[in-house]
């Protein structure tokens, strides 16, 4: 949800074209609009306008400034206070266009604090929330001439959520970053480079060393050395450690494939074994704590929160305790009067920056009741992990494409691998029989591979054939609503098309009136315990006249029998395997969702009004 990129450099480099590439590798975050401000010989040189990167970069040459320029903030928008047009779009300036800044997030009080300013004779030229930031700043600097300070006495003014990066056209060696709520991480090369993120992948390709700042800190920028301060105190520096992130930048770029989608589609075998790695330690805590809750919720957005359905399940079959699945947004609503004590929640989140999750977790953390948080995120130092007792890391990579695909499988196969673990602990199930299930989970990778190996085709036949149904449903029952409801997720955000996942049971209770002559339905059908009540189900909408489509596992008969056109899964119908099909069959759905974009000549990479990180409620 908007994506900020600052760099300040010693280096004879093209500011303008790092500071392009910066945001083109956020643009996964918001693409409205953009913007780039170098500085310069004590004037600010602004580029921006609204529409993508890519575009706007060809009318404006983004990576032509000043050669002597060393600095630059780049933004790219996800609008929310103002339309996206190239008067709102990022940089705002003061009213001498002295001061610029770029921000992620949202002011609540900005009316008041426009006001405020209007009244002192401030010219405002945009609608956006974050054009009071400079004018504040600026009628700071004038009581007090020291930038930090100004910046400091400004943002204490500010309620709501940013994630800031600041420069003055006087201060030739200086970006100013500080952040509430909103991720900002500060990336360094020793001596030569220092540069500002929303995001790691941003300045990936330069340097793996990092500091994630936290609330109310702010970070002084300059060309290869950052100073940390608490903007309730600017006296002192405080001390910040220094962290090493183990992604490559490989995994950041495209490397052959046409999108990101495709290319993390393709990466879900390497993201689940890597995330086999997570250790032992850890999943034996999380699985303690949950033998201790009284009670125990699961919440999330999203794809996600189809993960932590998904999850809930497995983790139930071997806790034997029900799990609440509760949707962040409505957390606090739905538990405000019933939260109990010694509860625990277990938040799942790709980014770990979600408002309304955290805003739920910390709820819960401060209410009067003891609860505990357990946390599976992809990103290390994310805001989730600081509200978090315990935290598991999925090991994904960095995942560019709007849509989630590989963090969606890699959050199964954590809560299946802290499901196992309580198996182990509470020997319900002989060793063996655990083993089974660690065999089948350990598999989830080949059968992945096997499957993208040989079915494209027929993906790509599929969506030929559903080319004129501009509607249509998956099916499915038991744990496997879960995969019909990511696989319906998928269509929605990047083919555009209101593809619905729904309970097959639930489905004669009124959107079978929908079905006619040839009218299509996918049904998710692995053999569990759901198997034999499907093949009624998908009766139902046979007798109607329904085309059927469905997912089996490879010998399957009887559903494949009843089906117009089958997809076959290639892993084994037993127990074990099917109970980690959410893992396995997922790819089909989010390739059909990935060649129905291509079909419709969209870009699944960047959906319609999305943005990765959803930073706003
Ligand atoms: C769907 C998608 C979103 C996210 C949701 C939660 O493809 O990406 O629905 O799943 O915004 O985001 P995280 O997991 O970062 O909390």
């Amino acid at each position: 949800m908007c994506g900020i990129f600052g760099i300040v450099s010693r280096k004879d480099i093209n500011i303008g074209k790092i500071a392009l590439e910066g945001i083109k590798r956020l643009e996964y975050r918001g693409y409205d609009s953009c913007g780039i401000v170098t500085q310069y010989d004590s004037k600010l040189f602004v580029k921006k306008d609204a529409g993508k990167i890519d575009v706007i970069h060809k009318k404006l040459k983004l990576d032509e400034f000043p050669n002597e320029s060393k600095l630059a903030l780049a933004h790219t928008r996800w609008a929310t206070h103002g339309a996206p047009t190239k008067i709102n779009s990022h940089p705002h300036l003061d009213c001498n266009d002295k001061i610029a800044v770029i921000h992620n997030g949202i002011l609540e009080n900005f009316i008041e604090l426009r006001e405020e300013l209007l009244s002192k004779g401030h010219i405002f030229k945009s609608e956006t929330d974050t054009e009071i930031i400079p004018h504040l700043i600026e009628d700071n600097l004038k009581t007090n001439g020291d930038l930090k300070i100004a910046v400091a006495n400004a943002i204490k003014k500010c309620i709501g959520a940013y994630g800031l990066a600041i420069c003055h056209a006087d201060y030739p060696d200086t970006i100013i970053a500080v952040r509430r709520e909103s991720p900002l991480i500060i990336g360094i090369e020793d001596g030569k480079t220092t540069y500002c993120a929303s995001d790691i992948p941003a300045f990936l390709p330069y340097t793996n060393k990092c500091y994630i700042l936290e609330d109310d800190e702010m970070a002084i920028l300059k060309a290869g050395t950052v100073e940390f301060y608490d903007v309730n105190n600017i006296s002192v520096p405080k001390q910040k450690e220094i962290q090493k992130i183990d992604w490559s930048i490989k995994a950041a770029e495209k490397g052959g494939y046409k999108h990101f989608m495709l290319k993390e589609i393709y990466e879900e075998p390497t993201a689940l074994r890597q995330t086999m790695k997570i250790s032992n330690d850890s999943l034996k805590d999380f699985a303690e704590t949950l033998l201790s809750a009284e009670r125990i919720y699961i919440t999330a957005a999203g794809t996600s929160f189809y993960a932590a359905l998904a999850g809930k399940f497995i983790i139930t079959k071997f806790l034997g305790k029900y799990i609440q699945a509760i949707e962040c947004s409505e957390f606090k609503i739905e538990l405000e009067n019933s939260l109990e004590e010694n509860s625990i929640i277990i938040a799942i989140s790709q980014s770990g920056e979600t408002i309304d999750l955290i805003e739920a977790i910390r709820w819960a953390k401060e209410s009067k009741q003891r609860v505990k948080v357990l946390s599976i995120t992809n990103i290390v130092g994310s805001t989730i992990t600081r509200h978090s007792d315990k935290v598991l890391i999925t090991q994904a990579g960095p995942e560019i494409g709007v849509a989630a695909t590989k963090t969606f499988v890699t959050q199964i196969l954590a809560q299946s691998l802290v499901a196992l673990e309580i198996a182990k602990l509470i020997r319900t199930e002989s060793n063996d029989e655990i083993q089974k299930y660690y065999n089948a989970l350990y598999s989830t990778p080949k059968v992945i591979e096997n499957f993208l190996e040989k079915n494209i085709d027929l993906i790509k036949y599929i969506v030929r054939s559903l080319e004129k149904n501009l509607n249509f449903f998956f099916l499915a029952r038991g744990i496997s609503i879960a995969t019909a409801k990511e696989g319906g997720l998928k269509l929605k955000e990047v083919a555009c098309r209101f593809i619905e996942g729904y309970s097959a049971a639930h489905a004669k209770h009124g959107p079978i009136s929908l079905v006619r002559e040839g009218y299509p339905i996918i049904f998710i059908a692995p053999p569990d315990n759901t198997y034999e009540r499907l093949i009624g189900n998908l009766m139902e909408f046979k007798s109607r006249g329904g085309k059927i489509i469905s997912l089996v596992v490879k010998e399957d008969k009887k559903i494949a029998d009843l089906s117009d056109i089958t997809i076959r899964i290639p892993q084994p119908g037993d127990k074990y395997h099917t109970l980690f099909s959410p893992i396995t069959f997922i790819p089909a759905l989010q390739l059909l969702a990935y060649y129905a974009a291509l079909e419709h000549n969209l870009d699944p990479d960047k959906p319609l009004n999305l943005a990765k990180t959803v930073t706003v409620h």
